[in-house]
C-alpha cells in the first residue's frame, strides 16, 4: 500500500528504543522496500534490518549520544566536526532515495540540510512538543526554521504536538495530525493469574508506572503520593535509557523512605510490559511537562485498566477529558492523591460504572490507535508528497 514506488529513506538518530522509535518500527512494516540511516548502533538498526530495510549507521555517531537535547552553543559547537561528518554520510543515502522520512530531532536537523542539498521531498514526524518546558529558544528556532524551509509535512501524533510546533514558529498549513497506532494482545488469564505469574503481590492495590526513568515522566510524584496512601504499592518498570541515571538514582533513593520503602518496587526495562499492565489495579501515567502523545495511555486502555494520567499536553486529548480516565494536575502529588481515592471510591460504591468506562475506554482506543490506521494515514501523506494523490 502506498508510496510503493517511491524510494524511501527513513533517518533516525538513536540507536536505543523508546517510544518514537517503536512507532517507526510499525510504521515500517508497510515499506519493507525502504532503507533506513541511524546515527548509533542498537537495537533500533538491528530491529530495522530485521523488518526487511537496509540499514546504514553512520560511523561516526556514537559521540553524539552525549549532546543532551538541551544543549546550547557551548556544547554544540565541538559536536560540529562529528555532525559534518555525519552529514556527510547522510547526504549519501539522501541521494539514493526519493523521499526522506526523519523519525527524530537530530536526524530531522540533518535531513532537512541533506534534502534541501539534495532537493529531496521530506516528510518529519515530530514526536516532541517543541515547548520551552522540553526545548531551548535555540533549538527550537532552528527546529522551526528548518521545517519551514525544507519540510513537506510535519507529521504529529496530537494536537497539543501540532499546537506547540506553531507556537514555535512552525507553519501551521505543514501540520498533519495523525495518531500513534499501537498493538497489543490481551491475555484471558485474571488478575490473579497474572500476578502470581509475575510474581506481583496478591492481596494489595497495585498502581504501575510504565516509562522510562526521566525527570519530565515524573516518576517522583508517584513515589511523593505514595507516602499519603498507605494501602498501595507501586510498580516501575523502565530504566534510565537517555543517559537520566542521576534521576533513576535520586528515585532510589526517596524509595527508601520507611514509609514507602516495601511499597515500591522497580522493574526496570520489561519486555512483558502487556501482562504487567493487565496486572494491575490502575496504570498511572505522571508526566510533570506536557507529553507528546503517551503510548502508555493507549497501552493501559487496551489492556481494560483503570487510566489515571496528569492534565499536560496529548494526555488530556486521549482521555477526551476524563471519559476514559482521571486527570490529575501534573506535578501535584496531591491531586494524584485525591485521583487514587476517587478511584478505589468508585470501585466500591459503582463497581459496573467503573467497568463500563475501562470498556468504553478498550473500544474506543481500538478504534482510533491501530497501526493499521496509522499507516493508511501515514501512506497517503507520503503519496500526496511525492505527488501520486
Ligand atoms: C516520544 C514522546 C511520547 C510519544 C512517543 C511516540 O517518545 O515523548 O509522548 O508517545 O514519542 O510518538
Amino acid at each position: 500500500m502506498g508510496c510503493g514506488m517511491t524510494r524511501l529513506l527513513f533517518a533516525s538518530h538513536s540507536g536505543a528504543i523508546s517510544g518514537a522509535e517503536r512507532v517507526l518500527l510499525d510504521i515500517v512494516t508497510a515499506f519493507p522496500q525502504a532503507s533506513a540511516f541511524v546515527f548509533e548502533n542498537g537495537d533500533l538498526p538491528a530491529r530495522l534490518q530485521a523488518a526487511g530495510l537496509v540499514v546504514h549507521v553512520s560511523s561516526h555517531g556514537q559521540t553524539l549520544a552525549e549532546a543532551r537535547r538541551d544543549s546550547g552553543l557551548t556544547t554544540l559547537l565541538p559536536m560540529m566536526s562529528t555532525l559534518l561528518r555525519i552529514m556527510a554520510e547522510l547526504v549519501r543515502s539522501v541521494g539514493k532515495a526519493e523521499l526522506v522520512y526523519a523519525n527524530s530531532q537530530k536526524a530531522f536537523t540533518l535531513a532537512a540540510l541533506a534534502s534541501g542539498m539534495r532537493r529531496r521531498k521530506l516528510v518529519w514526524h515530530l514526536h516532541d512538543i517543541l515547548s520551552p518546558a522540553h526545548f531551548g529558544k535555540l533549538q527550537r528556532l532552528l527546529q522551526t526554521r528548518l521545517a519551514n524551509a525544507f519540510a513537506d509535512r510535519v507529521i504529529v501524533p496530537s494536537t497539543a504536538t501540532g499546537q506547540a510546533f506553531i507556537e514555535a514558529g512552525g507553519r501551521r498549513d505543514l501540520v498533519t495530525i495523525v495518531p500513534n497506532g499501537v498493538r497489543r494482545v490481551r491475555d484471558m488469564r485474571s488478575k490473579a493469574e497474572l500476578r502470581s505469574l509475575l510474581g506481583l503481590p496478591q492481596d494489595r492495590k497495585l498502581a504501575g508506572v510504565f516509562s522510562r526513568l526521566s525527570p519530565w515522566k515524573g516518576q517522583h510524584i508517584v513515589l511523593e503520593a505514595l507516602t499519603q496512601v498507605p494501602d498501595v504499592t507501586a510498580i516501575f518498570a523502565g530504566s534510565a535509557l537517555f543517559g537520566e541515571h542521576d534521576y533513576a538514582q535520586s528515585l532510589r533513593e526517596q524509595a527508601s523512605d520507611p514509609r514507602i520503602a516495601d511499597r515500591a518496587i522497580f522493574l526496570g526495562q520489561r519486555s512483558d510490559v502487556d501482562l504487567l499492565m493487565q496486572a494491575m489495579d490502575v496504570v498511572i501515567h505522571p508526566s510533570i511537562d506536557p507529553e507528546p502523545f503517551g503510548l502508555t495511555l493507549v497501552e493501559a486502555m487496551l489492556a481494560g485498566v483503570s487510566l489515571l494520567a496528569s492534565d499536560a499536553g496529548a494526555s488530556s486529548e486521549i482521555l477526551a477529558n476524563g471519559r476514559y480516565g482521571r486527570l490529575f494536575a501534573p506535578g501535584d502529588a496531591g491531586a494524584l492523591v485525591n485521583a487514587l481515592n476517587d478511584e478505589w471510591i468508585s470501585r466500591r460504591h459503582h463497581p459496573a460504572d467503573a467497568d463500563a468506562r475501562i470498556e468504553l475506554a478498550r473500544q474506543h482506543a481500538l478504534d482510533v490507535y491501530s497501526v493499521e490506521r496509522m499507516n493508511a494515514s501515514i501512506a497517503g501523506i507520503l503519496d500526496a508528497v511525492s505527488g501520486k494523490a
